[in-house]
């Protein structure tokens, strides 16, 4: 199911945006959203087909359809280990409009918010926007048990979110029970609000577990909000698909209230949330094939990008994504960049302050969320233009 022969160039070509096939020369190999080059599995299709054959597209109910709820709630309690009322649960549209939505509800201009370093740009972009400062906590690439007790030293009377990645996206790196346990304390002890950006967490290799914060207990599941979506596991980035969650009643009442769902100027799509509703339901084969799939591809990428003059990779715990460290290159990511798409005509995204922060410099990101074949061709292109430096 996840070979070459089920990848539909042509369509990519037409409808893959966001850096990737239809955004660049046709000759160039993206290995650069965190995006499939897949099709979604045939049951969201179906699901998709059966909703619309009935040609009613209705306005849905403002806090989202019940049954997409449910759905939603029985996947917390099947597989996070987590009970959590369909009632709080608030479909959106996007993991993105997500984060910006709990920054916006929970963040005053003036105010602090804890983002990792590096992380997606995600976090400081909504932490910006709503005139907050982002405040960056190191966590190099590589590094193997985090101490969250260095974070204390970040906190002051003006912070108010911590924002977990988890995955975290570049390095992959999956967070440990004892490490989120420590990360709680520390939440606790200053009364902040965590935000937990559980996008990726599907996306785990053995033998790493993925373990919710809002799971370890009712107390720091009351201070956290969970931020998800479906773009990642299952394809559906151009549905525009995601959630916000919180077990405390409060914090969901705020965010509904800030969202402007109610005035039906914001609203996560119906199709959306029957897909995603279709995804949740019954898809855990498909996703399972796709898990083993990537993991074969995560060992080809690393051990491809270790053979690289140059050029070093850690294997990631989590997310379809390598961050390659080029250090030994000389270079710098942007010329890197600029190296490999002008000659190697593969695509990658540089490790730029501006798209995950200061901490990612020296490195590069490939997605893998492809075939062999393509990442086979794409690191024969690197390994020659490297060599022929
Ligand atoms: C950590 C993280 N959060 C959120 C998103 C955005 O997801 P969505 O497509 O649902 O907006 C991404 C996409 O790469 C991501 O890596």
């Amino acid at each position: 199911m996840f070979n070459s022969t089920n990848i539909d160039k042509n369509t990519l070509l037409e409808r893959a945006y966001n850096l990737r096939w239809a955004a660049l020369p046709k000759d160039v190999i993206p290995l650069t959203a965190a995006d499939l080059d897949f099709p979604c599995a045939t049951e969201i299709y179906e699901a998709i087909n059966r909703y619309a054959e009935k040609r009613y597209f209705n306005y849905g109910p403002a806090e989202g359809l019940p049954f997409f709820k449910e759905s939603m709630a029985s996947f917390f309690s099947r597989k996070r280990k987590l009970e959590i009322n369909p009632e709080n649960i608030l479909p959106v549209d996007s993991a993105a409009f997500g984060i910006y939505l709990t920054c916006k509800t929970f963040l005053l201009p003036g105010d602090e918010a804890i983002i990792f370093d590096p992380v997606d740009f995600l976090f400081r972009y909504s932490i910006e926007t709503v005139g907050a400062t982002a405040v960056s906590f190191a966590i190099p690439p590589g590094t193997d048990v985090v101490d969250f007790n260095s974070m204390e030293e970040l906190i002051n009377s003006k912070t108010k979110l911590i924002c977990l990645c988890n995955p975290l996206n570049p390095t992959g790196k999956v967070f440990t029970k004892a490490e989120l346990e420590q990360l709680a304390a520390i939440a606790e002890k200053h009364n902040l609000i965590i935000l937990s950006d559980e996008i990726w967490s599907d996306i785990v290799f053995a033998p790493y577990e993925y373990v919710s914060m809002a799971s370890l207990n009712k107390t720091i599941s009351d201070r956290t909000v969970i931020v998800t979506g479906f773009s990642k596991s299952y394809g559906l980035a151009g549905l525009r698909m995601g959630i916000v969650a919180t077990t405390n009643n409060a914090f969901f009442n705020q965010l509904f209230q800030a969202s402007l769902h109610q005035s039906t100027i914001h609203g996560s799509n119906v199709i959306s949330q029957v897909a995603a509703t279709a995804a949740l339901d019954e898809c855990d084969q498909w996703l399972q094939q796709f898990l083993s799939h990537l993991q074969n591809m995560r060992d080809l990428c690393v051990q491809s990008i270790n053979q690289i003059k140059g050029f070093s990779c850690i294997a990631p715990d989590g997310c379809y994504v390598a961050f390659a460290n080029i250090d030994n290159t000389g270079m710098t990511s942007k010329e890197m960049h600029q190296l490999l798409m002008q000659e190697a005509k593969v695509a990658v995204v540089p490790g730029l302050k501006e798209w995950f922060g200061p901490g990612a410099e020296g490195h590069i990101r490939f997605s893998f969320a492809t075939s062999e074949d393509i990442l086979k061709e794409a690191f024969l292109r690197i390994n020659q233009t490297i060599s022929n430096r």
